[in-house]
């Protein structure tokens, strides 16, 4: 600690926190104590150094002390600083919202594989969250519109905000409503990264997740396939007919999601693996014969 009149300085402040926040059990001490500092000083926190002399004032050094108050609460550093990069954008995040994970990004890269640069296309995002799939894809697809849907008001406010905030709002709408409630028209491309958690393992996870994220957006039921078990069967009547869908799921879901999407007349074309190489997304289109009994246009809810 400095002695009076003594300014703490970046490498005591990160060695310290550091410290703390390992003896707390936590995975990643340095990079978190990094990150909230760069928050606390306002700055990028890569130019924060090991060792850097560089001084922190007494007004930073407080704030820096608040927020490694409450990662050692187990507050997740994305509510601590209120945002999370997803694809290379930041979003804003509050404990209304899912935190944006790295794992969703290998589901935007297979939808993205489906998307044509340079055609329009209408996007449907079932549980939005942040809005992360949504306005990824709306931002790497300049022809593209969206629509995201969430049964939480909380969830739909931050997804607004990150819309405004990546100039999207022009192509972004957002409605509440429990899954297709109140959903018009079809779609050719229909994405959404449900609650997928066995309501019985969200005790087992991480307290970052099961005391601070929404349960809402984890809890899938007593299988976690509950809402696989409503969207299903709903989707090909919201496709257009070369439109496609893209599922995340959880790791050991794929068979009961194969299943349940061959008994909705739905086919897989494509599937997608994330960091840990875990199976992670589906891409489903409608089946020939379904199709053929809808027609292009029979069937438009
Ligand atoms: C796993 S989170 C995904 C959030 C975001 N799409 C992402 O990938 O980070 C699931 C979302 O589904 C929403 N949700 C839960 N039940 C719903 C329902 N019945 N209808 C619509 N949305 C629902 C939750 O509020 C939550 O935002």
């Amino acid at each position: 600690m400095p002695t009076l009149g003594e300014q703490e300085t970046v490498g005591a402040l990160l060695d310290r926190a550091t410290r703390h926040l390992r003896q707390a059990g936590l995975e990643s001490p340095r990079l978190d104590a990094r990150v909230l500092l760069g928050n606390a000083m306002q700055c990028d926190p890569s130019s924060l150094l090991p060792g850097s002399s560089k001084p922190v004032s007494p007004a930073q050094a407080a704030r820096f002390d608040t927020l490694i108050e409450g990662r050692l609460n187990r507050r997740p550093v994305s509510h601590l600083t209120g945002r999370r990069e997803f694809f290379g954008r930041a979003f804003r995040v509050t404990p209304d919202v899912l935190d944006p994970r790295p794992d969703s990004e290998c589901v935007v890269e297979l939808a993205l594989r489906h998307l044509a640069a340079g055609a329009p296309a209408r996007i449907l995002d079932l549980g939005t969250g942040t809005g992360c799939l949504l306005l990824t894809l709306l931002a790497e697809r300049p022809l593209a519109q969206g629509l995201g849907i969430d049964v939480s008001k909380a969830a739909l406010a931050v997804a607004g905000d990150n819309a405004v905030a990546l100039n999207l709002r022009d192509r972004a709408s957002f409605a509440q409503g429990e899954w297709f409630s109140g959903v018009k028209g079809r779609f050719d491309l229909i994405i959404s990264n449900p609650p997928y958690i066995p309501s019985e393992d969200i005790h087992g996870l991480a307290p970052e997740v099961r005391n601070h994220e929404p349960r809402l957006a984890l809890d899938g039921g007593q299988d976690g396939l509950g809402p696989y078990r409503i969207m299903l069967p709903q989707l090909a009547a919201y496709l257009k007919p070369e439109g496609i869908t893209i599922l995340e799921h959880g790791q050991g879901q794929e068979a009961s999601i194969a299943l349940l999407a061959e008994q909705s007349g739905l086919e897989i074309i494509a599937t997608t693996t994330d960091l840990g190489g875990i199976n992670r997304g589906v891409a489903l289109k409608t089946a020939p014969c379904v199709k053929k009994a809808l027609g292009n246009d029979a069937g438009t809810p």
